[in-house]
C-alpha cells in the first residue's frame, strides 16, 4: 500500500454537459456502462492508493455517495469532502486539507480517463520525491488546454489556454503533490474566471525554486467534460472490450464484439459491435451499431442507434432515421408520430420526453 493519499475531484459545475448535469453528476455518466468516476477510483487502487478523498458538490454529492459508498467494493476507504462552491481545483485542495493531513497525494479529476492508469508515475514520484509531478500529453490544439514548457523533465512554466503555446504538451487531469502545494494554494488570489487555479499554484512552486517534474502519458487520455469527448471516451473503451453473452437472442445477429449483460433480450435485430447492452434491456426489430452503450433496462424498438450512450431506463421507439452521436439521460423517451424523416442528433437530460412529429 502506498503512503500517498488520493484526492478525486467530483464537484464542479459541469456547465459544458448541461442539461445532463442539471440533474446528475457528470462523473457518473457511464462509459461502456461504467461511471467515469469508477475508472479513476480503480486507477488509484491499482497504483496502491486506497485512502481516497472524493470532493463533491452540495447538489450532486449525494448521488456520488450512493454510487461509491464507503469504497469497500473497490478495495478503498473513501472519505467525502463537500466543496460548498466550485471555486477551482486549488480551492478543492484547500477544502480537503483536513483529509490530506500533511500527506503527499495524487489529485485525479473525476471526469478524466487514462487508458494506462497511473501506477508508473506514482512509482516514480515515490522514488524521486519531487515537490510536484504533472502528467502531459501531446495535443494538436494546445491553445485549448493548460500547457507546459519543459527543460528535460523539469517544468519551467505553465500557461492556461495560451494564444501562443510554448509547446504542444497539455496537462492531463492527474497531478502528484507534496504537501507544499497546500501552502502554495493558500497564497493564491482568484483568477480572471474567479477560481483558485491549480496551474498557478504549481507555477508558484516552480518560481520559488521547487522541483516540479513531468511525465508524458503512454496511452490515450480523455477529459469527458463535453459531449464529443464523452462519446470519444466511450469509443476508446469499447474498442478494447471482451465479448460476452449473458442475455438471450432470438432471430438476431450479433457481429463483432458485443457484451450482452444478464437478462438482456434481443429479438429480430442486428447488433454490430463494439457494443455494450445493459441488464434486462430489450431490443426489438432494431439495429444497434458500433460504439454504442445502452444502459440497464433500456428498450429500443423499430429504431437504429449508432455511436451513442443511452442511460438506464430510457425508451427509444419508431425512430424514422438513425440516432447518432447522441447522449440520452435516464428515463428519457424518444418516440415518433407520422411525418418526414431526418437525421437526429441530441443531448438530452434525465426524464425528458421527445416525440418526433
Ligand atoms: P472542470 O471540468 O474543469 O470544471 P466543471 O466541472 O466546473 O465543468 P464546466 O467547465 O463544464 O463547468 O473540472 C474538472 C473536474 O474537477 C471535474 O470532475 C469537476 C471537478 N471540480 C471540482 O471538484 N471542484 C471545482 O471547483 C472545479 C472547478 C472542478
Amino acid at each position: 500500500m502506498s503512503e500517498l493519499k488520493g484526492l478525486i475531484l467530483s464537484g464542479g459545475a459541469g456547465t459544458r454537459l448541461r442539461p445532463i448535469t442539471h440533474t446528475s453528476a457528470k462523473q457518473l455518466v457511464p462509459v461502456a456502462n461504467k461511471p467515469v468516476l469508477f475508472y479513476g477510483i480503480e486507477a488509484l487502487v491499482e497504483a496502491g492508493i486506497t485512502r481516497i478523498g472524493i470532493v463533491i458538490a452540495p447538489g450532486t454529492g449525494d448521488e456520488i455517495r450512493e454510487a461509491v459508498g464507503d469504497g469497500s467494493v473497490f478495495g478503498a476507504e473513501v472519505t467525502y469532502i463537500v466543496q460548498p462552491k466550485p471555486a477551482g481545483l486549488a480551492h478543492a485542495v484547500l477544502t480537503a486539507e483536513d483529509f490530506l493531513g500533511g500527506s503527499s497525494f495524487v489529485m485525479y479529476l473525476g471526469d478524466n480517463l487514462l487508458r494506462d492508469g497511473i501506477a508508473d508515475i506514482v512509482e516514480a514520484f515515490e522514488a524521486e520525491r519531487p515537490d510536484a509531478s504533472i502528467m502531459l500529453t501531446p495535443v494538436p490544439d494546445p491553445s485549448s488546454y493548460g500547457v507546459a514548457e519543459l527543460e528535460g523533465e523539469r517544468v519551467v512554466r505553465l500557461v492556461e489556454k495560451p494564444e501562443d503555446p510554448p509547446s504542444n504538451l497539455a496537462l492531463v487531469g492527474v497531478y502528484l503533490f507534496s504537501p507544499k502545494i497546500v501552502e502554495a494554494a493558500r497564497q493564491l488570489e482568484p483568477s480572471r474566471r474567479g477560481e483558485l487555479e491549480i496551474t498557478e499554484a504549481i507555477q508558484s512552486l516552480v518560481d520559488s525554486g521547487g522541483d516540479v517534474r513531468s511525465r508524458i502519458v503512454g496511452g490515450w487520455w480523455k477529459d469527458t467534460g463535453r459531449l464529443d469527448d464523452m462519446l470519444e471516451a466511450n469509443r476508446l473503451v469499447l474498442d478494447e472490450i471482451k465479448p460476452s453473452n449473458e442475455g438471450h437472442c432470438e432471430d438476431s445477429k450479433l457481429e463483432g464484439r458485443v457484451v450482452l449483460e444478464e437478462g438482456a433480450v434481443i429479438r429480430r435485430s442486428l447488433i454490430r459491435g463494439p457494443v455494450v447492452i445493459g441488464r434486462d434491456a430489450v431490443i426489438e426489430d432494431s439495429y444497434i451499431g458500433p460504439y454504442t452503450s445502452l444502459g440497464d433496462r433500456v428498450e429500443v424498438r423499430r429504431s437504429e442507434i449508432e455511436h451513442s450512450i443511452v442511460l438506464a431506463d430510457s425508451v427509444v421507439e419508431d425512430l424514422p432515421s438513425r440516432l447518432e452521436a447522441s447522449l440520452l439521460g435516464r428515463r428519457v423517451r424518444v418516440t415518433k408520430s407520422d411525418g418526414p424523416a431526418r437525421t437526429l442528433k441530441m443531448l438530452v437530460g434525465d426524464r425528458s420526453e421527445i416525440e418526433i412529429i
